[in-house]
């Protein structure tokens, strides 16, 4: 190997560990909370989601779900970078709206929880005297971030620790691979259990996961806490909980993890994307029904 490919390597290498702050649930991941999403939808809302998606989706959310992850870096969308996560305050595994959501520069309501009640009010359906006072978002836009960032704030280490940015200062060996510990939990459990246990095929995982949702299960991910159609927090403080319990827990920096902390988080990992799909398709079926009344008055 030549001195010019070390030099390229270690550039990519480099790459690798600064750029998965990128991302939230990998591609995958926000794929499979989607598709989940999709089997609960009532009808109604099917139809008002379809009517949204750009054309490219087909007709499909789960093809638009990482959407906000692709335009993160595009100069017209930088602002919404910090709208993917909520760092919470070092070794405390307690989150609070009021006290953690804001962005670096301290802006009120720039943070993962912030966006999902922002977007949720902008697809809400409005009476129809106020309409034109009204701002005219892009609800196309809206209704992609929303999917997206109820995937986010389910991601335990989405809302971590303010110190090690939710683990992506955290350096580790996944198996032989240097990464670090948000990447893990973003793509690199979800990417061994697809080798190792589904054949490389996420139709079969999405359908695995499935099998788990009861309907004991989907009560109580949705009833929980939630008073009206949306409420993150609660989801938030799960998620620092899990990050506590889970995610930080015996990965500290240059930890090789291996079997042991792969077989007992995926499970963690399963459970999160499930709540995550059922939680995304009641608050979309409860958004559209007002929809509904509203449109019948
Ligand atoms: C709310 O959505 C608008 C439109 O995308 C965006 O400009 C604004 O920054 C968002 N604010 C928050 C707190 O999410
Ligand atoms: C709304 O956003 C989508 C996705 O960015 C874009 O393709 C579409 O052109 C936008 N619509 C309007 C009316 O600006
Ligand atoms: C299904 O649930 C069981 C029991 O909670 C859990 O051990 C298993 O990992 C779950 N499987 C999937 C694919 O979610």
């Amino acid at each position: 190997m030549g001195v010019s490919d070390r030099w390229w390597i270690s550039r990519a290498v480099i790459c690798l560990l600064i750029i998965p702050r990128i991302n939230g649930w990998g591609k995958d991941g926000h794929y499979v909370i989607c598709k989940i999403a999709e089997n609960y939808l009532t009808e109604d809302a099917l139809a008002a989601v379809k009517a949204l998606l750009p054309d490219h989706a087909e007709g499909d959310l789960a093809d638009v779900c990482s959407w906000p992850d692709e335009v993160r870096r595009n100069p017209h969308y930088r602002w919404s970078s910090p709208l993917h996560y909520v760092d919470t305050p070092d070794f405390r595994c307690n989150y609070q709206y009021s006290r953690d959501c804001h962005d670096s520069a301290g802006r009120k309501h720039r943070c993962v929880t912030g966006a999902i009640y922002n977007y949720t009010a902008q697809i809400m359906p409005v009476p129809h005297k106020s309409h034109l006072s009204v701002v005219k978002y892009n609800l196309t836009e809206a209704l992609m971030f929303l999917s997206h960032f109820i995937g986010d704030v389910h991601q335990p280490l989405h809302v971590g620790f303010t110190g090690d940015e939710g683990g992506n200062t955290i350096v580790v060996r996944w198996y032989r691979r240097k990464t670090n510990l948000h990447h893990v939990w973003d793509n690199m459990i979800i990417e061994s259990a697809l080798k190792t246990f589904y054949n490389s095929d996420l139709t079969t995982m999405i359908q695995s996961i499935q099998r788990n949702i009861t309907e004991a299960f989907v009560e109580l991910s949705t009833q929980k806490n939630c008073k009206g159609a949306v409420c993150p927090n609660p989801y938030a403080s799960e998620s620092v909980n899990l990050a506590c319990k889970f995610a930080y827990r015996n990965a500290t920096p240059g930890t090789t993890l291996g079997d042991d902390y792969f077989l007992s988080r995926l499970p963690v990992v399963e459970d999160r994307l499930a709540q995550a799909g059922v939680r995304l398709a009641a608050l979309l079926n409860s958004i559209f029904s007002v929809h509904k009344s509203i449109a019948e008055e």
